[in-house]
């Protein structure tokens, strides 16, 4: 049965964060530990999904009411760089891969980065190496723009870090300056 894409609320921060604690012990991707993350308050996880400003949206991947996969969305509120927003925590169940799962997180957080107006281009870093990971982004339209040699100590060694973009479809309304700064 192919899953359910949903926007995770205040609600889902419990299975959101067991999830997540799972996805970090994936020794080629993330830059946190399981530990590091595993020390986080709840506000960490709370603020993921329900960010008081608004500043970070997550998805989430259901499959009979078990939230099985995830992608994030972090704004910024910055006046130089509030037409970027980050596309992190792509992670979907090892039971759940390959049927999609990944793809349809991906294409909800595309399709939502540009309610914001002045969001104009998506940014994310993928590990060297991680074929499945590159072969997702390329097809929703990522392009590498270049690599972090060694970005990440993993288990492994050093990693490299792919660093890859996406210009999202013009607006029609300018970025609109409200702040001074
Ligand atoms: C990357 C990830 C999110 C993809 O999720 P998914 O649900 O398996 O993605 P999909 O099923 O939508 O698509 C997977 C695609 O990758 C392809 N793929 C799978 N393994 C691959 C590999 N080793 N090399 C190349 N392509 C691969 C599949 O064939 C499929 O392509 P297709 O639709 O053309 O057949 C998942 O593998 C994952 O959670 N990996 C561990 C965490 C991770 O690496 N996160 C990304 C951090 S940047």
């Amino acid at each position: 049965m192919p899953v359910t894409i949903a926007r995770l609320t205040e609600a889902d921060a419990p299975s959101y964060r067991a999830l997540m604690l799972e996805a970090y012990e994936v020794p080629d991707a993330f830059t946190s530990t399981p530990q590091e993350r595993a020390a986080a308050p709840a506000s960490f996880w709370v603020g993921r999904l329900a960010h008081p400003q608004g500043l970070s949206v997550a998805f989430g991947a259901f499959d009979g009411g078990a939230l099985v996969g995830t992608v994030t969305l972090e704004f910024s509120d910055r006046a130089k760089t509030r037409h970027k927003a980050h596309v992190v925590g792509m992670y979907v169940r090892p039971e759940q891969q390959g049927q999609g799962a990944g793809t349809a997180l991906l294409a909800a957080a595309v399709a939502h980065a540009p309610t914001l107006a002045h969001v104009q281009v998506l940014n994310l870093t993928v590990t060297e190496g991680n074929a499945a990971a590159l072969a997702l982004y390329e097809r929703a339209g990522f392009q590498a723009f270049g690599t972090e040699p060694m970005a990440v100590h993993t288990t492994d060694g050093y990693k490299a870090k792919v660093h890859m973009w996406k210009r999202l479809p013009a607006h029609g309304n300018k970025e609109q300056q409200t702040s001074p700064n």
